[in-house]
């Protein structure tokens, strides 16, 4: 079986990236992390994907100013040079030009902290409580030039329990965000 190489791309912690670099060392896994890369320097993520011999970069995108294209076209290189055929975001903290989402169609792929359509943009543990919904979740989809949109590949969905306050809510959500992205990137991967 030839495995899909895919990129995951962060901004910072790095959690779900962690659990898709050991998904990945299953044998029958059908995508293997060919690299990790970080528009931030000080993400916390690297030091992890480097302790477990994933090759990692750093695109800051600082240098590039207001400038996204620019910025992205270096990540692109990046993304070329090691022969990625996958994107997967997992926490990565820029918006994306129609130009660089159309590079990628159809197969990147980010995961969203709601239950999309509900609650795209930030702080959505917040807003999910102070909505009083009683199911909130997580979404993966494949990226479209509009934000937190696009075709959903599956949720998981978390009760929102009395006495819930956004950092509970949120530990609750990243532990289905756990389970759901490997299978995710797996059905990706398998063109399914
Ligand atoms: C996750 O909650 C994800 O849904 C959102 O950003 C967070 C990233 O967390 N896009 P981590 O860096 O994977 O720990």
């Amino acid at each position: 079986m030839a495995r899909k190489r895919a990129a995951v791309l962060i901004s910072g912690r790095g959690s779900n990236m962690v659990a898709l670099i050991e998904a990945a060392t299953a044998a029958d896994y059908p995508a293997e992390i060919a690299v990790v890369v970080s528009n931030d320097p000080q993400a916390k993520g690297l030091d992890f994907a480097k302790s477990a011999g994933i090759p990692t970069a750093v695109v800051d995108h600082k240098p590039f100013g207001k400038n996204r294209e620019a910025f992205e076209r270096a990540l692109q290189s990046e993304l070329e040079k090691h022969r990625i055929e996958i994107v997967v975001l997992a926490g990565f903290m820029r918006i994306l030009t129609a130009w660089f989402v159309s590079q990628w169609d159809g197969r990147m792929i980010n995961i969203h902290p709601s239950l999309l359509p509900s609650f795209p943009g930030l702080h959505t543990h917040r807003r999910a409580i102070e909505e009083g919904v009683k199911v909130h979740g997580s979404t993966v989809h494949f990226v479209t030039p509009a934000l937190d949109h696009g075709p959903i590949v599956i949720q998981a969905a978390v009760p929102v329990l009395p006495g819930d306050d956004e950092d509970s809510l949120a530990a609750r959500v990243l532990r289905a965000e756990h389970r759901i992205y490997p299978q995710a990137v797996r059905w990706v991967a398998e063109d399914r």
